[in-house]
């Protein structure tokens, strides 16, 4: 035992809570040292570090989805029917399915920006070809857990759903008819093809993703997160193990200002069909929904604190916050219902307070910022998950209340519904199977698997046929595009 975990454990050992701590099987020094490991400053930067929140999204599914499970009745007579008890009747049964649903599709989006993320930093390189291995099976455990979770609610949608996804299944070379079979339970859709999708939903997938994510950050900590360089080293005539060039960022550069145009568009759409901002503003004026104003009052009072210590978080909360205060007191005052506009008028003038203290304290909040000096794992990186995890609860609870879990019409085998679309991650391939047929759609896909999985080793030849051109950042460019205009024209149609 090293000399300071000694330390540590004789000052344990003085006092009552260490004797409390003693009874414990544990080396609380070590567990010290390990918890205070530094992080690379670089870290901070939140799109850099944005593993972290497909697995704290996860953990909501666990907790949501044993919640569900209590009243869920995976049977193909019940199924339906348990699904709208839970959403009509339970308590906050409602509630915690819009989370879990809610969770799962933000969970796909992340781990597809994590992906990005890690793509054009070329994090993927020697030494970590074995993680991108690892990410990839993440990737597809959390995609098929998204799919067998749509098939249990047994509406129109989740039995065509199937249906479509084992014909494609069974197209494939040598295994497509055993798999698709295996899917089924037996030669058609049935009582079996439920049980197996509740089995791979709540048992085999949940039990692979968390082996997985252990494995993932196991070989994360043996290799330690890849560094990062925003210079050209090209420039600086240096050769990175892993280099960062200027033409990775132009990538990054590129798919933030797509997602800028995105969101600028959804905002207009908006604008022009106000009926969506009319149940925003709705459904912040309900005084019912007492679970809104729970978490939106613990998030205020922890970003409270956060901002009376100086932390960067606490402004951005409290900047959101009255953010939404303008919004709705401009809303009340152009549809004339400024009666109740006392609280948003209050949250107007935090905003303005918020951003005059912000400009103020601005060096404050940036200070060291450009130095990338390393930086506690406990509590500094805790604290920022804590809090990036409490502003998911807020948008989850939000999102739920705005957009509720739907149920449509209970599937019906003997009725092909007219228009069958699978949840928006697999419009990609809907929308191939479409361009292309059967055949080459499934071709096509599990070809663009097997470049995916290999992508480190024909990124290592593309960089020896053209040294430091980057042409992977160009393949990713083209490759992010196209999914997103396939996914976007899909969900058009
Ligand atoms: C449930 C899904 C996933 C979880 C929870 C997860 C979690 C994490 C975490 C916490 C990190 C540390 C750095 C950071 O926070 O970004 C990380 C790094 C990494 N991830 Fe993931 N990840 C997931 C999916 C993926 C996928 C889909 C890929 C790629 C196909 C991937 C490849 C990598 C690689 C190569 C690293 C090392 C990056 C570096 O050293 O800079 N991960 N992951």
């Amino acid at each position: 035992m090293s000399p300071e975990n000694q330390v540590a454990n004789v000052s344990h050992a003085r006092s009552a809570r260490g004797r409390l701590w003693q009874m414990l099987p544990v080396d609380w020094g070590r567990v010290q040292e390990v918890t205070n490991e530094p992080v690379p400053g670089h870290i901070k930067r939140w799109w850099f570090a944005l593993g972290g929140t497909p697995a704290y999204l996860f953990f909501i599914q666990l907790t949501t989805g044993i919640l569900l499970s209590f009243y869920y009745v995976p049977s193909p007579d019940h199924a339906y029917e348990s699904v709208a008890a839970i959403t009509s009747r339970v308590s906050f049964g409602w509630f915690i399915r819009s989370v879990h649903k809610w969770a799962a599709n933000l969970m796909i989006i992340t781990v597809i920006l994590h992906m990005c993320r890690v793509y054009f930093s070329c994090a993927f390189r020697h030494p970590r070809q074995a993680n991108w291995l690892v990410g990839c099976c993440l990737l597809m455990t959390t995609l098929v857990m998204g799919f067998t979770g749509y098939s249990l609610v047994y509406e129109q949608l989740s039995y065509w759903g199937i249906t479509v996804a084992t014909e494609l299944t069974a197209t494939a070379p040598f295994i497509g008819d055993a798999l698709a079979t295996f899917m089924k339970g037996g030669e058609k859709i049935g009582p079996n093809t439920l049980t197996r999708m509740y089995n791979l939903h709540v048992g085999i997938l949940p039990v692979t993703m968390v082996l997985l994510i252990g494995l993932h950050v196991a070989m994360l900590r043996i290799h330690g997160v890849s560094e990062l360089s925003l210079d050209d080293p090209r420039r600086k005539g240096e050769a990175g193990e892993s280099p960062r060039l200027a033409s990775s960022m132009l990538g990054v550069r590129l798919i933030a200002l797509i997602a800028a145009i995105a969101a600028a568009g959804a905002l207009y759409m908006a604008v022009l069909n106000p009926a969506p901002v009319k149940v925003i503003a709705y459904a912040l004026t309900i005084e019912s929904s007492r679970i809104f104003w729970l978490v939106g009052a613990s998030v205020l009072m922890t970003a409270s604190v956060l901002l009376f210590l100086g932390h960067m978080y606490g402004l951005m909360i409290w900047l959101f916050v009255g953010i939404l205060s303008l919004g709705k007191l401009l809303f009340d005052l152009a549809t004339g219902e400024a009666a109740n506009s006392a609280l948003w008028i209050a949250g107007a003038v935090v905003l303005a307070i918020t951003a005059v203290y912000g400009v103020i304290r601005h060096g404050h909040f940036i200070e060291g910022k450009g130095e990338d000096k390393p930086f506690n794992f406990f509590p500094d990186h805790i604290v920022t998950e804590l809090m990036i995890g409490t502003l998911l609860l807020f948008l989850l609870t939000l999102l739920s209340l705005v957009f509720p879990a739907e149920l449509h019409e209970k599937a019906n085998p003997l009725v092909t519904p007219e228009h069958i679309k699978p949840e928006w991650y697999f419009f990609f391939q809907f929308r191939l199977l479409k361009l292309t047929g059967l055949n080459t759609a499934v071709f096509l896909t599990g070809g663009l698997v097997v470049l995916l999985v290999a992508w480190p080793w024909v990124d290592a030849i593309l960089e020896r046929i053209a040294p430091k051109k980057d042409l992977g950042v160009y393949v990713g460019i083209v490759a992010f595009l196209t999914f997103l205009v396939f996914t976007v024209w899909e969900a058009m149609v």
